[in-house]
Parts: C-alpha cells; structure tokens; sequence
C-alpha cells in the first residue's frame, strides 16, 4: 500500500465491491476488501487491480480475510451481513446482522482506533447504533450511509418525470431508512424552481410513494438480493467529504442530542460531513407536518434499538 489515504471495506459483496470500485475510479485512496468468504475479496481485488491497468489509476487495492491488513484505516465502510430478498422488510435482517456488525466493530476498532466508520448494513439506523455503542468511538466518527441513496432515488424519479438534467436537482430526504422515510417537498428544486411550481401536488405524491418503495423496487426486480450501484457511491461520497474534509452538507444516519427534538437516537438528519466525521447536524426549518413525520420515523428507530438492547448482546 501506498502513502495515500486507506479505507477499508467491510463485506466484499455486493455494496462493499461497487464501493471498492468508485474510490478506486476516483484515484483518492488505497482500498482494502475484507470478507469472511475465502477467496472471495482476493479475487474482486485481483479483477480490480487488472482494471486499473486500464484505467491507469495509481491507487491499489488488495483484498483479505484478516484485519490485520486494514490497520490504520482513516475510513472503514462496513457493508458486512445479510441483504434482503424479495418479501423480506430491512427489519427483518436484525438479528443475524446486529451479531455480525458486533464482531466486524471489535475488529475495526482494534486494529483502527482513530478510524471514521460508515455503516451501510440494514436496519441502517440500527446497525449504526449498534456500530457506535460497541466502538464506543465519539458520536462523531460513527455515521449511516442512507439519507444519500434516498435523496438520489428521489431525484432520479423527478428528473424522470420531469425529462429534466438530475445535475439541477437538490433535494433532502430525512428521517430512518425505512418505509416512513421523509423527502422533504419544501427542499426540493430544479434550479432553485420549488418543485411545487413543477409538478402537481398528487402526481408529487406518487413520486414521493416511489421513493419511499425504492429499495423494495429493486428488491422485486433482482429477485436475489438488493441495490448495489447507487448504494456504493452514496458511501463514498461520504468517505470522501470526510478524508478531504469537504464540509459538504448531506443527509446521513447520525446521533441526535436533542436535535430536531430528537434525544440520544440515530436517525437521518442534514450533517457537515468534515475531517472530523459529522462537524456539525445542521438544523433547518421543517413544516409541522415534516417535523411530526421526522419523529415518527424516528420512534420505529427507536424501537428497533430497544429490541437489540433486549438481545442483550452489545
Ligand atoms: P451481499 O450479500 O452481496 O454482501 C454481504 C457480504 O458480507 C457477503 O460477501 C458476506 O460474505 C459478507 N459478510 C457476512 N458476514 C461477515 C462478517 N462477519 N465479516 C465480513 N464479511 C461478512 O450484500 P450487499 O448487497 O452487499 O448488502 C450488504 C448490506 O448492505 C445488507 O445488509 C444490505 O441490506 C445493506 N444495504 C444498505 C443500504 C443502505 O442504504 N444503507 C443500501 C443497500 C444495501
Ligand atoms: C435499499 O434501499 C436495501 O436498503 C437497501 O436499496
């Protein structure tokens, strides 16, 4: 490995390959693929490194079963457990994926101490509680990959439905990465045009409905597991805000401490993303029906969690 920034990738499947596959695009870092299969992160890697033969990229990229190679990670991406299958919720998969992201989280925080973690393994508000509470890292340094991938199907469907660039469309989706999600309406624009202006109220609706069934669409389609693509790029958009200390402004699963009224939970909310991990929860003005939505969300996170506590493994 090189002088560059290190990340390491926590579960060589899916998510954790694509992840590997856009830093290594992006040329900003050396990457480390970690699976319990045998041969199986070896083997991405291998296929990764003869890619960059092409692409003339400099960074490298080594794939292995143990930890040791992952010391002194800055970022650690951890994609590690079960996907869902088609009628399967992302609650479904807590048990068995609480377990894995304990034993993945002893491990990265033994070999890197000072590392930033993103979470990406479902339930994703939960599995990033269970990452901070077994770090014990600061609040700061444990933080959820969803709030992107939400915002980017979002703005994927309008641009559709619009037949418009998505490079000029922002928006904000909050709250826990599940069925109550809340795209936030007022925050939505097509060259700071307010959607409303844009699209009718009912048709928004529908889109919003789409966003909020993203993941399960997809789900039905592959048949065999979940989305991958958009899902490894969201994590890195986070991994690079963070080692290039952007600043940029995403929405992220992060520890509230009182936030939006919201005390001591993980949950999406609008962060800084610096050098440090979450700089800052940025507070913005929600409409009374956005904020009671943002808390309801929030208490199936909640619930979640408290189910976890009872396994009385953490
Ligand atoms: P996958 O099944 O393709 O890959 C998971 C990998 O984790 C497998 O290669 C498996 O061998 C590995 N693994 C299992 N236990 C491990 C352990 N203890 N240590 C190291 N590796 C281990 O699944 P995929 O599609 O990559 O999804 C991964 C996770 O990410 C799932 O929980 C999925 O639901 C979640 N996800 C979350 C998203 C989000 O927005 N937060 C979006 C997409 C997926
Ligand atoms: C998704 O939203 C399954 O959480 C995953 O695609």
């Amino acid at each position: 490995m090189s002088s560059n920034p290190k990340i390491s990738i926590i579960g060589a499947g899916n998510v954790g390959a694509s992840a590997a596959y856009r830093a290594l695009e992006l040329d900003f870092c050396d990457v480390v693929l970690l699976d319990i299969v045998e041969g199986l992160p070896q083997g991405k890697a291998l296929d990764m490194t003869q890619m960059l033969s092409v692409t003339g990229v400099s960074s490298q990229v080594i794939g292995t079963n143990s930890y040791d190679d992952t010391k002194d990670s800055d970022v650690v991406i951890i994609t590690s457990g079960l996907a869902r299958k088609p009628g399967m919720s992302r609650d479904d998969l807590v048990s068995t994926n609480t377990k894995i992201i304990k034993d993945v989280t002893e491990q990265v925080v033994k070999f890197s101490p000072n590392s930033k973690i993103i979470v990406v393994t479902n339930p994703l508000d939960a599995m990033t509680y269970v990452a901070h509470k077994v770090s014990g890292f600061p609040k700061e340094r444990v933080v959820g990959m969803a709030g992107i991938l939400d915002s980017a199907r979002f703005k994927a469907f309008l641009s559709m439905e619009l037949n418009t660039s998505v490079s000029k469309i922002e928006t904000l989706v909050l709250g826990g990465h599940g069925d109550d999600m809340v795209p936030l309406k007022n925050y939505t624009t097509v060259s700071g045009v307010p959607i409303s202006q844009l699209i009718e109220d009912s048709r928004l609706s529908d889109i919003i409905q789409r966003t909020r069934d993203g993941g399960a669409e997809i789900v039905k389609l592959l048949k065999t597991g979940s989305a991958f693509y958009a899902p490894g790029v969201s994590a890195v958009e986070m991994a690079y805000s963070i080692i290039f200390d952007e600043r940029k402004l995403l929405p992220c699963c992060v520890f509230s401490s009182g936030q939006y009224k919201i005390n001591e939970q993980f949950v999406g909310l609008p962060v800084i993303l610096s050098s440090k991990g979450v700089e800052q929860i940025v507070e913005i003005k929600l409409s009374e029906d956005e904020h009671k939505e943002l808390l309801e969300s929030a208490s199936h996170v909640k619930e979640l969690c408290d189910l976890i506590d009872s396994f009385g493994i953490l």
